[in-house]
C-alpha cells in the first residue's frame, strides 16, 4: 500500500478567512489566479480576489480556463504567470482550472513544453506554493496527484499524474459551489460517487481507501439530491465537498476502474462532460462486476440505502441519476447506435483502468457494455 500525502485542509466557515492568513505565513507577494469565465464573474471570487491582495500582494487573473483545457492553454497561462513574475499558484474553480492550475505551478519555475510532463511521476519538482479551491463537488482534483489535459492534435486526453501536483492547501468553502449550475451539481456528484463505488472494488483497493469510499457513498446518498434541489443548503453543500474529498482520497490511493475507462470515449468521440458519462456507465459495468464480488458490492449497497444486498446496489444509484436530472442511457444523451462499435474498440486500450477492474472485460464484454447502456 501507498498513501500519498495530502494538501493541509480547511473546510466550512473558517476556510475563506484561512486563506488569508496562509497567504501571509507563506510569505508570497504575487499571486497567479487561475479561473473560469463563470467563476471569475461570482461574488465568491470576488470576495477571494480581495483576500489575495490584502497585505499589498499584487494579483494577475487567468479567467478564460475552457472545459477539458489544451496543452497549448496551459502553455498560455504558464507564459502569463512567468511574465508577471507570480510566486504562488492558487486555483479556483471546477476540475478544469485546478487541473490547469497544478500544470501552471510546475511550468512557473520549469520552462519545458506540457506534453513532457504527462505520464507517471515524471513531473519535476514544483517549487512554488499551490493553492486550490474547488467550486464544484466532485473531481476531487484538490487532493489527487491527477491533472487531465487535451491534447488537441491527438483528440485525446493525456493525464500527468505525479505527487509534484498535490498541492500544499485546500480550501472547502460551500459558498463557492452554490452558484453551480444544478445540471454541474448533478453530473459532479455522480463523478464523486463513482469515484467512491469504483475505488471499493478496485483492485488497488486498501484499507485506508475503503474507509474513505464507505462514508463518500453515505454522504453522496444523504446529500446529493438536498443539494441539487435547494442550491443554497450550505450544509448540503459543505457534505457534497466532504464527500468528494473522501472519494477524491479513495481513488487517489486506490484506483477508479472500469466506469472511468468506459467513460474515456464518451468524452473524446462525444464531448459528453465527464460526471455525465460516467453516471451512463455506472449501471452495466457494475453489472459486470457483480459476479465474484457480491460482498463489496453490499457494502456499497449498504452506504447507499441502508440494505446489505448486492443487488440493491444498481437500482439505489439509479434512483439517485433519475432524481437529479441525469440521462439514463446513450440514446438520452444522443449517441449514434452507429458509433457503438468504435467505442468498444477505443475503451479496450485505456488499459491503465481495465488492468484494475475486479472482474476482467473482452472486446465482446465492451460491446455488451455499451449495448446495455445504450438501451437502458
Ligand atoms: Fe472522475
Amino acid at each position: 500500500m501507498n498513501l500519498y500525502r495530502m494538501p493541509e485542509i480547511f473546510s466550512g466557515v473558517d476556510a475563506a478567512p484561512a486563506l488569508g492568513k496562509v497567504l501571509s505565513t507563506l510569505g508570497v507577494k504575487r499571486i497567479f489566479i487561475v479561473t473560469g469565465p463563470h467563476v471569475s464573474k461570482s461574488e465568491g471570487f470576488a470576495a477571494l480576489k480581495a483576500i489575495a491582495e490584502a497585505d499589498g500582494r499584487r494579483v494577475d487573473i487567468f479567467s478564460n480556463t475552457s472545459a477539458d483545457p489544451s496543452l497549448l492553454l496551459v502553455e498560455e497561462m504558464s507564459a502569463q504567470a512567468r511574465a508577471f513574475k507570480a510566486d504562488c499558484v492558487l486555483g479556483v474553480g471546477g476540475g478544469s482550472p485546478l487541473d490547469a492550475s497544478k500544470i501552471v505551478s510546475i511550468l512557473l519555475t520549469h520552462e519545458v513544453k506540457p506534453e513532457t510532463l504527462v505520464g507517471t511521476d515524471v513531473c519535476p519538482k514544483r517549487e512554488i506554493p499551490l493553492l486550490l479551491i474547488p467550486t464544484t463537488a466532485g473531481t476531487a482534483s484538490e487532493v489527487t496527484i491527477y491533472s487531465i489535459l487535451t491534447d488537441t492534435e491527438e483528440q485525446i486526453k493525456k493525464a500527468v499524474c505525479s505527487r509534484e501536483i498535490i498541492p500544499d492547501y485546500a480550501f472547502l468553502i460551500p459558498e463557492m459551489t452554490v452558484s453551480m449550475p444544478k445540471s454541474v451539481t448533478a453530473a459532479t456528484g455522480i463523478d464523486a460517487l463513482c469515484h467512491a463505488t469504483e475505488a471499493y472494488v478496485s483492485k488497488r483497493r486498501n484499507a485506508y481507501s475503503d474507509v474513505m469510499a464507505l462514508k463518500a457513498v453515505r454522504l453522496i446518498s444523504k446529500n446529493l439530491r438536498t443539494a441539487y434541489n435547494e442550491p443554497d443548503n450550505l450544509k448540503a453543500r459543505e457534505n457534497m465537498l466532504m464527500a468528494s474529498l473522501f472519494a477524491g482520497l479513495s481513488f487517489n490511493n486506490s484506483s477508479t476502474t472500469a466506469v472511468h475507462a468506459f467513460a474515456y470515449p464518451l468524452g473524446g468521440m462525444h464531448h459528453i462532460p465527464h460526471g455525465m458519462a460516467n453516471s451512463l456507465m455506472f449501471a452495466p459495468v457494475f453489472q459486470h462486476n457483480i459476479a465474484g464480488h457480491e460482498e463489496r458490492m453490499a457494502d456499497l449497497a449498504e452506504a447507499m440505502c441502508g440494505k446489505h444486498d448486492c443487488n440493491a446496489l444498481i437500482p439505489a444509484v439509479q434512483q439517485l441519476k433519475a432524481d437529479v436530472g441525469m440521462p439514463m442511457n446513450l440514446q438520452d444523451a444522443g449517441i449514434p447506435e452507429s458509433d457503438l462499435e468504435a467505442m468498444s474498440v477505443s475503451v479496450m486500450t485505456v488499459t491503465r483502468l481495465l488492468n484494475v477492474n475486479p472482474n476482467g472485460i473482452t472486446l465482446d464484454d465492451a460491446r455488451r457494455i455499451y449495448r446495455e447502456a445504450y438501451e437502458g
